[in-house]
């Protein structure tokens, strides 16, 4: 659908809807390749389902007479508690792609993560927007890419690297098995790059995954080392599931970290991101600043994630379902929606800014007798 189409039918009015509408406007194989994960999907509904499991204790009388959403990421103001997840190839729900994505993001103040392999070059997507954004890529096999990504992200005025650390081999994604999904042309990788991934891309299991053959399966905290020499951006570590690797990115100077089991896209049978949240914060320390994604979709998801831990959490398959709504204007009206849902829980749990929101709000949720 493109910006000035009509809206459809059904008004969406939650996350949730902007899915359906999506499944109905979408390619059947690009919608499958957006919603699916890997193997039996069981990560995949369990990270969305946790949250159900965690009970708001919510406080009266707290007085305020509005809530605040905004806060800092990296000392960068945003408007609004949650941020837009890197992921691949936005055109297969929009012809303007990361463009739209871009604008939107700017629109509602909010930080835009850019993948190394978005369907816009990198250089036009910054341009196209003021916002603050972060640039996600990879350790790849070729160190000179490695660094080139970064040297370009730096000129083109991203303010972070968001280092994905959980894609470094194959994953096998049934739908895209099945549906013969055919990875679509990524335009920041030079065409002997591209080559590389494509051909790998062709044995074992075709997921469409882009970083299958480009990737380091043997990168380690060395390269974290190195690549902190060689920038100054701050480094963001996506892909943090144990206290373990929290600490060990604490240790090395890393500025951020993602707790993220990439959508349940790539391992299946983790645990949910939410479940793991406590034990990565309390690894992390003062030093890290703790992020979450997978399985936002409510505002009461959002205000559960800050009080287990997170300064902020990012969103994936809905900028899909946003953009085929309706380019820009359609996940702006998505995040309009989440926004609305995270100032509710805030006003009915007596919280008035993100900072107030602590451990105190969650309890977990007994099974029923
Ligand atoms: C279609 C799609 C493409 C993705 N591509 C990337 C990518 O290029 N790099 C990356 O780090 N994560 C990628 N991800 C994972 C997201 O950054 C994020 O971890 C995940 O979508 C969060 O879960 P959610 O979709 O339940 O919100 C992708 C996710 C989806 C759905």
């Amino acid at each position: 659908m493109t910006e000035s189409a009509p809206p459809p039918m059904m008004e969406p009015i939650n996350l949730f809807d902007f899915e359906k509408l999506a499944e109905q406007a979408m390619a059947p194989a690009e919608f499958d390749y957006v919603a699916g994960a890997a193997t039996d999907e069981l990560t995949l509904r369990r990270t969305r389902s946790a949250y159900e499991h965690i009970a708001l204790r919510p406080r009266i009388l707290a007085g305020n007479a509005s809530a605040d959403l905004s806060t800092t990421v990296l000392g960068q103001r945003i408007e609004v508690p949650f941020m837009l997840a890197p992921s691949g190839g936005h055109k297969r729900a929009h012809p303007d792609g990361e463009l739209a994505t871009a604008r939107a993001a700017e629109r509602m103040g909010t930080v835009m993560g850019l993948t190394a392999n978005s369907s816009v070059p990198l250089e036009d997507v910054a341009a196209e927007t003021g916002g603050p954004k972060w640039f996600q890529t990879y350790f790849y096999r070729d160190r000179e890419l490695t660094l080139e990504m970064v040297k370009r992200a730096e000129a083109a005025g991203f303010g972070a690297v968001i280092l994905t650390l959980d894609a470094h081999w194959p994953s096998k994604r049934e739908r895209n098995i099945r549906n013969k999904y055919k990875r679509r042309a990524r335009v920041n990788y030079t065409a002997e790059h591209e080559a590389q991934a494509e051909a790998n891309a062709r044995s074992m299991f075709d997921s469409g995954q882009a970083s299958r053959g480009l990737n380091d399966p043997a990168a380690s905290w060395a390269d974290i080392e190195w690549l902190k020499t060689a920038t100054d951006l701050p480094l963001v570590a996506k892909g943090i599931m144990t206290s373990e690797d929290a600490a060990l990115c604490a240790e090395h100077g890393v500025d951020g970290l993602i707790v993220s089991n990439h959508g349940a896209r790539n391992l299946d049978t983790t645990l949910a991101t939410i479940e793991v949240l406590p034990e990565v914060a309390a690894a992390a320390g003062e030093r890290v600043e703790v992020y979450l994604d997978g399985g936002i979709r409510r505002g009461t998801d959002v205000v559960k994630a800050i009080a287990l831990g997170a300064k902020g959490v990012f969103f994936g398959r809905p900028i899909f379902w946003g953009l085929s709504y309706g380019g820009s204007d359609g996940l702006v009206r998505l995040m309009e929606i989440l926004r609305d849902e995270v100032e509710s829980t805030m006003m009915l749990t007596g919280r008035g800014t993100i900072d107030s929101i602590d451990a105190s709000l969650v309890a977990p949720m007994p099974a029923l007798a």
